[in-house]
């Protein structure tokens, strides 16, 4: 068991937040249900009463065990798949279906492969109209954000799995959203390029002052990025604990190495393993 005492761990969820509160918030998750129709009449509640906000650069990750719901949520705030009960707001409006205003990056990569590195990152804008110059601009800034500069010409074929995501960032970032869904975007990768695709992504969302809300499985990776974390446990899933990190935004450690030295990460560490293992199925018991 978890002495909750030590911990950093707010208790209790919010009830219904204030009418303030849904003003200022980037993203309003309030009492949010999805139940998925089996076949048979059978109905899944796969997300039960899940109230979170997340605000203006911040990143906000949803961590929790195999089937907890953490894609549904996103894909919901996405705008993919419908809301069987609750709001989700962004900027005070409802979501009601998929949005330039949401930017999405996935685990698997997402790149056109007859399109170029340029074309791919230019492709939402071309869409949208932009003219020439502008989309030459903005493609140029985001292409040299994720550091893709002497492999703008390249096909996706030709790039590595950590460019390939890098790319899928660019492009999302190129259309202007609001915020940035992520779901599991570095699980592909291995350790190495993906510590370096969690400080990348840090430097961008600090220089771009994106707000991010992202699924992950990898404890680390959540307590490096995160300025906070909802941790979920399923069946169905639902905000089990709310856990801020000890540091919050330019205070935050940049590199991995960093965060290991600060005690207080060392602790939720401890802790969030401790959840991981309460909720995850033991098949030795
Ligand atoms: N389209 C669907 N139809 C029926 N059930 C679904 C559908 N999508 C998801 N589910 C169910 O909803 C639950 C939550 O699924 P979800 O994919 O959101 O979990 P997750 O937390 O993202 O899991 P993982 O970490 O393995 O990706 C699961 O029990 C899953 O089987
Ligand atoms: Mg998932």
């Amino acid at each position: 068991m978890i002495d909750k005492s030590s911990t950093l761990l707010l208790s209790d969820p919010p009830q219904e937040a204030s009418r303030e509160q849904q003003a200022v918030s980037k993203l309003y998750i309030s009492q949010v249900c999805k139940n998925f129709q089996l076949k048979g009449h059978k109905t899944l509640c796969a997300v039960s009463s899940v109230s979170f906000e997340v605000q203006q650069s911040e990143i906000c990750i949803l961590l929790g065990p195999s089937g907890c719901g953490k894609s549904t949520i996103l894909r919901m705030v996405a705008g993919l798949e419908s809301i069987s009960a609750g709001r989700i707001l962004l900027d005070r409006q409802p979501i009601t279906g998929p949005g330039r205003d949401r930017g999405m990056v996935f685990q698997s990569y997402t790149s056109f492969p007859w399109l170029t590195v340029k074309q791919n990152v230019e492709y939402g804008l071309r869409v949208n109209g932009h003219s020439r110059a502008e989309r030459q601009d903005i493609t140029n800034h985001f292409i040299d954000r994720v550091r893709l500069t002497p492999f703008k010409d390249a096909y996706p074929d030709q790039l590595s799995g950590g460019m390939r995501q890098r790319v899928a960032i660019a492009r999302a970032l190129a259309n202007g959203p609001e915020i940035l869904l992520m779901d599991e975007p570095f699980g592909a990768l291995d350790p190495e390029t993906r510590w370096q695709m969690q400080e990348l992504l840090l430097d961008i969302v600090r220089m771009e002052n994106m707000t991010v809300l992202m699924v992950t499985h990898d404890v680390d990776e959540a307590l490096f990025l995160a300025d906070k974390i909802l941790f979920l446990s399923s069946h169905p899933g639902t905000v089990r604990e709310r856990i801020p990190a000890p540091l919050q935004n330019s205070a935050k450690p940049t590199t991995k190495e960093s965060m290991y030295e600060i005690p207080e990460y060392i602790n939720l560490q401890k802790k969030i393993m401790h959840l991981m293992r309460e909720v995850t199925y033991d098949p030795t018991s």
